[in-house]
């Protein structure tokens, strides 16, 4: 597409440490945050215990999780540093708890899309707009295939919340595109319009910010296409904006070092071999 009018940035290394915040010696587990992760449905626990490890793994001070009934044992036993909240539907998330507490939200992996589940999100973006809340958002997954097949939620949409979608998730939310170039600019368009953040998932993932900016990423490789590292990726950005990470740098940062895990998974065990688990490992800065 031509007269792209919007400047392009790319997220090398010397970028990305500069946003990392140190650790101050005098902090304590207050310091970074409490996230609460809304995840899993029976059959999907698994996306849940890798968001919930991810996010452990990148810094979080607390985090809660909370998990269709069937999920409780799944979690305790995977996951000893989460607490949990345990819906009262055996299957699916199907309610929202009081959310003062937190200062992150990430909904999405494995939540399927029941019609409780639909409530449960249309619950949440009303709650965030009506209390003083200050917890900020990520959706991924099913929850953004429930704003696409209810699009009056994407006006509820709190300012600066993050959007992970991959292409197809993307198309269904933002529209049909005939190349990547009309993608990317359906994307500036979507992020401006409903002043949200886009981490548009890929090979060179781009982080598109309500002001039209693009950040492309430079870490990952093809190890990475395999079911999870998706949800690996809301995980560390959860932690990041628990940690009052800024939306725009938790995005960016999220992004990179989410790819910088896998590409240190890829060379531990190759690309074929790489499972989400192993980004998991890979962590660490
Ligand atoms: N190079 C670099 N990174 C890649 C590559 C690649 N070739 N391929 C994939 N990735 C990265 C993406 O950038 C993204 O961060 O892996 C991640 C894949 O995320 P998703 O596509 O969301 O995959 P995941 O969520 O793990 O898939 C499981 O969840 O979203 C649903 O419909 C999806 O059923 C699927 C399920
Ligand atoms: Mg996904």
């Amino acid at each position: 597409i031509k007269n792209i009018e919007t400047p392009y940035y790319y997220t090398d290394k010397l970028t990305a440490e500069k946003l990392i915040k140190p650790r101050d010696k005098f902090s304590h587990k207050g310091t970074f945050g409490h996230a609460l992760l809304m995840a899993g449905s029976y059959g999907k626990m698994g996306a849940a215990v890798l968001s919930g490890k991810a996010c452990l793994r990148s810094g979080v001070g607390l985090l809660t999780m909370h998990i269709p009934a069937c999920g409780y044992d799944i979690i305790q036993i995977s996951l000893p540093e989460a607490m949990t909240i345990t819906d009262q539907d055996a299957k699916n998330l199907s309610e929202v708890t009081e959310l003062e507490s937190y200062s992150a939200i990430g909904i999405g992996p494995g939540v399927g899309k029941e019609s409780a589940t639909v409530n449960a999100v249309e619950i949440l973006l009303e709650k965030l707009n009506l209390t003083a809340a200050k917890a900020k958002l990520i959706i991924d997954a099913d929850a953004l295939n429930i704003l696409s097949e209810n699009r009056h939620l994407l006006e509820k949409l709190p300012q600066n919340t993050v959007l992970t979608p991959h292409p197809k998730e993307f198309q269904r939310l933002a529209g049909e595109s005939n190349d990547e170039f009309e993608r990317l600019q359906i994307g500036i368009d979507f992020a401006k319009r409903h002043k949200v953040i886009i981490c548009l998932k890929g090979a060179n993932t781009a982080v598109i910010l309500p002001n039209g900016e693009v950040h492309f990423n430079s870490t990952g490789n093809p190890g990475m296409a395999t079911g999870g590292t998706g949800d690996v990726l809301t995980g560390i950005l959860t932690s990041l904006l628990a940690q009052k990470y800024d939306p725009v740098q938790a995005a960016i940062l999220a992004v990179f070092q989410h790819g910088l895990a896998g590409d240190r998974a890829a060379e531990e065990k190759g690309e074929s071999a790489l499972i989400a688990s192993d980004v998991v490992e890979g962590l660490g800065w």
